[in-house]
């Protein structure tokens, strides 16, 4: 019941092709830390064996007869919430593969699958199965432990993982992703910022850094993060904020996994108290990886048609994903008296409340880009960064608050409980 290191990864194979899936079993026989504890045929078998063998992994065959491997994976996850679905297919189609990751698969592999890459796959996804089976069953032996309504366990405290996401460009992400950091930071909490816009990553270049070592340097060793590897990695920024740089070349983006990310994503936010991600404006596995790991999901958009059009049409996806709205919040930047749009009409069309406004101030904001000098590092009672630090405040408080909330939640006492 307690964590064993030594507990071999469960895996169970879906294919509807019997030598396909002696295959894989082939593959994987001599692990000695695999075990396959089952081969399913159809969608269905799969999720009744799942039922029994409880996976930790799960390779999943996308096109099976009677039932897709899409729709199986939604409807096994159910039962197993903390598999790990890895998709196999002939197809390297991106709807397919969006489509897989909405169902909830971790990872993807081309068919037919190398003995390595299989290999290294499970493991990689096998520690998330490992930490999500442990946080489901932790309330479970916390009860055992001191029986129902007995004092609560000190939760380590874990640090606080905000994205900044815009479905369109442009729209001051960046911007907005390392001023936060840079106001977030204290000597108490310190603050990392993650640019994980792979292929055209700028945080460094708004920050004036020389990039040595990047996000590639990480999610090669993303099994094996120590303190020492992190501390080599990530810069420190004349502000105090360490920054993890996106990879120099935009080729050098391929070398990096979704999987590998969340994993550097989640070792980060044992490490500070506040980790802040820029993203690019693509919603792929990477952006999908940051987001669920999200406290704060800072959506930001642009007073005018086209950016709110995006804005919609990004809450809509984020509705079908069910990513918890409380941990949305929406910034409107490059507010204009001019553009005639204020930030109620925006709220009024989108149905969502707008949480923060930044002016718009052409020449301040390219200025202190072109410098590679953040806004809050220059005065910071002017407009665009005053207005910047009034929304970290909202957004320390709205932490805050969600904190509490899930306090109560989780039936822990509450600070002013009955006693
Ligand atoms: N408040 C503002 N007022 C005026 N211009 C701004 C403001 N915020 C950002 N900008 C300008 O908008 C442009 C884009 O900003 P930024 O790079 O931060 O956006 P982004 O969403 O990260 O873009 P990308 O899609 O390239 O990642 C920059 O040229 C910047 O000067
Ligand atoms: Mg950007």
């Amino acid at each position: 019941m307690t964590e064993n290191a030594e507990e071999s990864i469960r895996v169970m194979i879906v294919d509807d092709i019997a030598e396909t899936r002696e295959n894989i079993r082939k593959l994987l026989q001599f692990e000695a830390d695999i075990e396959v504890v089952g081969a399913a045929r159809t969608g269905e078998e799969a999720i009744q064996m799942a039922r029994e063998t409880r996976p930790d992994v799960v390779l999943m065959d996308i096109n099976m007869p009677d039932m897709d491997g899409i729709t199986a994976t939604e409807a096994l996850l159910e039962d197993i919430p903390w598999a790990q679905v890895v998709m196999l297919s002939v197809q390297n189609d991106a709807d397919y593969m969006r489509r897989a990751m909405l169902a909830g698969a971790r990872d993807f592999i081309a068919k037919p699958p190398s003995g390595d890459e299989l290999i290294s796959t499970i493991r990689l996804v096998s520690v998330r199965a490992r930490e999500q089976r442990e946080k489901l069953s932790a309330p479970m032996q916390q009860m055992i432990v001191q029986g129902p309504g007995g004092a609560t366990a000190p939760l380590r405290p874990e640090g606080k993982l905000l994205t900044v996401y815009s479905a369109k460009g442009g729209v001051g992400c960046t911007t907005l992703a390392t001023n936060l950091a840079i106001g977030l930071n204290t000597d108490n909490t310190p603050t990392v910022l993650v640019d994980t816009n792979l292929q055209f990553g700028d945080v460094s270049v708004f920050l004036n850094l020389q990039v040595k070592y990047s996000i590639v340097d990480l999610a090669a060793r993303a099994e094996e993060l120590d303190d020492e590897v992190i501390e080599e990695v990530l810069m420190t920024h004349e502000s105090g904020i360490r920054v993890l740089a996106a990879p120099p070349r935009p080729e050098m983006a391929e070398e990096v996994r979704a999987e590998q990310v969340r994993r550097v994503l989640e070792e980060l936010k044992h490490r500070f108290a506040y980790v802040v991600v820029d993203t690019g404006s693509t919603m792929d596995d990477v952006a999908l990886a940051a987001l669920d790991l999200s406290d704060l999901l800072i959506t930001v958009a642009t007073p005018d048609i086209p950016s709110i059009k995006d804005a919609r049409l990004l809450f809509d996806l984020l509705a079908v994903l069910e990513f918890p709205m409380e941990r949305l919040f929406f910034v409107l930047n490059k507010m204009d008296r001019r553009s005639g749009i204020t930030a109620e009409a925006v709220s009024e069309n989108l149905k969502r409340p707008v949480e923060g406004e930044i002016p718009a101030d052409e020449r301040v904001v390219a200025a202190s880009i072109n410098r590679g000098v953040p806004l809050l590092m220059g005065d910071k009672g002017r407009p665009p960064a005053k207005h910047i630090l009034d929304l970290i405040g909202s957004i320390k408080q709205r932490l805050v608050t969600k904190a509490e909330m899930e306090a109560v939640e989780d039936g822990r006492p509450r600070l002013f409980g009955r006693g």
